[in-house]
């Protein structure tokens, strides 16, 4: 059982295969944290501590006793009002004005399965795979209810947690601040981890240590954003890949988030997760509910690679839906950095027709098929095919590329608009804009309000004119812009703090809409590459462009970042052109293949230009990709080096579960003279089975410990592909 409810104790204790979190309802109705790491027995309440400590509040219900205080006591979802001092994860105005609620403990429900967010991505698993709890709360003066939810994934190692917030009173209140998550830790130094960056840098690697104040990370940019993802790490001071205690905190949400780790007066660290309170607040009448997006949670006493795995394969598995969730993805060609928007039908079937020579399997028509879009800064909104520049009809097109053999797919980015574009001389005011002011550009381009049902009725539509009418098999979502200016020409005054997170939902309904309508499309994210890379959005696409940043130097540092909680299988990689369009790099073929075997795999560059001798090549690497697809995208992922980190190579391995087999794969960062040689430790073999490794037997135990001798790198950017067959 993974859900347990102790009556004498008042406990919760919910246990996956190496973990237990624990929560009790003490004797005032409050729902206290007890502990959340290794798997563990017994009531952890021994852990608490009740002393009279100065300027921390004690409630009413405690009498005379000031060693309460909930300002100093690990809370499950504190709100103000309550003499709890730090930050809440749900505050409110309620309809005379005062903040905050008091909630107390009504209730519990255990039942086997996940629960369902309303119009949110989640965690999703069959009856016998989860269990959930949902434990009722209520607000005694206002009425104001609370069911926190769990979700709990035994075999995975995965907690979810989400909110439903519903005002049962006939007064408004207005939410200000409704987060998912919150964890009390009564102890422990902590590093935190979080991933930072910009456009074509992305998922950046910082580690720093949780001292007295907030360490704070979040995105007002409308999207979840380049410059912070929505994944966080606590992990011990001393914690590595293999060892060392770590929790992973996740948000399925692409908008505005934060995520906060605290120090308290009694060395105490609190983390919390969720929306973003500024830019924030949402109104509820009597009856509304609120539903907060849902942070997957996974701890991991062995270290970070453990915790990777863990999230790797339950977002896998358990957030990407679909057909191709599990199929292997098609190795694409797309034409963006090849012809950027000069391209004619003609010019696109030439590149379609080197690619399908070469065996690439599906052709990408990005960016310029559609209203007049000659470039960036005209065009988007209206989603006509311009058959005078492709001198065909989209599914004359489509069906010529599928003769070749191939599978056809296009660009799209429907949530923006053009000033210079039909769609906006018709409907200006289906564009952000608040009244009286002039909107704030962003690549030339303003962003449709999502959140109204109209708009996103008109896009689809046209949308679905183009689909229905060509067999298209994959559609790239893009949006290259963050949100500003937001305001709703259709709500009123009180409903405007709802919009952005209206806009996110109005974004999933659209993609679910989509989804559903065409199953065997493959849809791949993106947003001006990695801006909207998060597990809200997985859940929708389960691929997604993870940069803009085709070079693959600067890609080793990208998706080690990205690795961290995200698997393979959704990390959007291709080899691009040399020298490369973003750096000038120069990098060899056959390493910009094998950084973006690391990944969905594809191309993104004009074969014409390409020698006889590199299209040789490209078959050769997409015989090896589809020869090793099985341990690339389903096998344990190690990162083997750390990218932050100037090394001489880079190194990561991919091993199938049961250690029968591994690919190591390494990129020789500089070329050295005299070179000491480098010996890299694998993981996830088996220690006394033997291993061929280039026609050379070694025991399992001899590669992990003693390492993988490597070849001495002779040119820069060098890199190999090493396969390890159990024998
Ligand atoms: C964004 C994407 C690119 C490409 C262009 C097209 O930048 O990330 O891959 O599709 O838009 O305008």
């Amino acid at each position: 059982m993974g859900i347990i409810y102790n009556e004498k104790a008042k406990t919760f204790t919910l246990h996956t295969q190496n973990t237990t979190y624990q929560m009790q309802i003490d004797a005032y109705g409050f729902l206290l944290h007890l502990y959340y790491g290794r798997k563990t027995d017994g009531v952890m309440d021994y852990l608490l501590t009740y002393a009279d400590r100065g300027f921390s509040g004690n409630p009413q219900d405690t009498g005379n006793d000031r060693t309460y205080s909930l300002d100093v006591l690990p809370q499950e979802f504190p709100c103000r009002l309550t003499g709890d001092f730090r930050s809440p994860v749900l505050d409110l105005v309620n309809a005379d004005g005062s903040f905050g609620c008091d909630l107390r403990y009504q209730g519990y429900e255990i039942c086997d399965g996940k629960y369902n967010l309303k119009g949110l991505p989640a965690v999703y698993a069959a009856e016998e795979e989860a269990q959930t709890l949902i434990i009722y709360m209520k607000d005694q003066v206002t009425g104001l209810q609370v069911e926190l939810l769990y979700g709990v994934l035994p075999e995975y190692d995965v907690i979810t947690r989400s909110a439903k917030v519903i005002n049962t009173e006939e007064d408004k209140i207005r939410l200000t601040k409704a987060q998912a998550a919150c964890i009390d830790f009564l102890h422990g130094e902590f590093d935190v981890i979080s991933f930072y960056g910009r456009h074509a840098m992305e998922r950046n690697m910082q580690r720093t240590s949780v001292g007295h104040g907030a360490f704070v990370i979040g995105s007002r940019r409308g999207t979840s954003s380049h410059q912070y993802n929505p994944f966080v790490m606590l992990a011990d001071k001393n914690a590595t890949e293999t060892s060392g205690e770590c929790y992973g905190f996740s948000l399925l949400y692409s908008g505005n988030f934060l995520a906060a780790a605290e120090k308290d007066q009694f060395d105490q660290t609190r983390l919390i997760m969720g929306i973003h309170p500024e830019n924030f607040e949402f109104l509820l009448k009597e009856g509304e509910t609120f539903w907060a997006p849902e942070v997957m949670m996974v701890y991991s006493a062995d270290g970070f690679e453990k915790m990777s795995n863990c999230y790797h394969k339950a977002v896998r598995e358990h957030v990407c839906r679909g057909r191709f969730k599990l199929e292997r993805r098609p190795v694409l060609i797309n034409n963006w950095e090849g012809t950027y928007f000069d391209f004619t039908g003609d010019k696109l079937l030439e590149m379609a027709k080197e690619a399908a020579s070469c065996g690439v399997e599906l052709f990408v028509m990005d960016d310029g098929w559609f209203g007049k879009r000659d470039d960036d800064n005209s065009g988007l909104g209206d989603w006509q095919v311009n058959e005078k520049k492709l001198g065909c009809t989209l599914s004359e097109l489509a069906d010529r590329i599928h003769n070749l053999g191939m599978k056809f797919g296009i660009w799209y980015e429907p949530e923006c608009i053009s000033e210079d574009s039909d769609l906006y001389r018709a409907h200006p005011d289906w564009a952000f804009t608040v009244p009286g002011r002039r909107p704030t550009r962003g690549r030339n381009q303003l962003v449709l309000d999502f959140s109204r049902e109209d708009v996103r009725n008109h896009i689809f539509d046209e949308m679905t004119k183009v689909l229905d009418k060509a067999d298209v098999d994959y559609l790239k979502w893009d949006f290259n812009r963050s949100i500003s200016d937001i305001y709703c020409a259709v709500l009123p005054a009180e409903r405007q703090g709802e919009v952005p997170h209206r806009y996110v939902l109005g974004l999933y309904e659209f993609l679910d809409r989509l989804g559903k309508r065409y199953p065997d499309m493959l849809i791949e994210g993106c947003s001006g590459g990695g801006g909207r890379f998060d597990a809200g959005m997985l859940h929708y696409t389960s691929q997604i462009w993870c940069s803009d940043d085709t070079d693959a130097i600067e890609r080793l540092k990208i998706q080690y970042g990205t690795s961290f909680a995200y698997p393979v299988s959704a990390v959007g990689s291709h080899v691009s052109a040399c020298p490369n369009h973003q750096t000038g790099r120069i990098v060899p073929f056959e390493s910009r293949a094998t950084v973006a075997m690391a990944g969905t795999f594809g191309y993104e560059l004009g074969p014409a230009k390409l020698s006889e001798e590199e299209k040789q090549q490209i078959q050769e690497q997409i015989a090896e990709f589809k020869k090793y697809y099985d341990v690339i995208h389903f096998g344990n992922y190690y990162r083997l080096t750390n990218a932050m980190e100037e090394g001489p190579y880079a190194a990561w391995e991919f091993a199938k579960e049961d250690g029968s087999e591994a690919l190591v794969s390494v990129v020789a960062s500089r070329v050295r003279t005299n070179d000491p040689g480098v010996r890299i430790k694998l993981r996830g073999l088996k220690e006394n089975q033997i291993y061929l490794v280039n026609g050379e037997e070694y025991p399992g135990g001899a590669l992990m410990h003693g390492g993988l001798l490597l070849e001495e790198a002779k040119k820069e950017y060098q890199s190999w592909n090493y396969h390890i067959v159990m024998k």
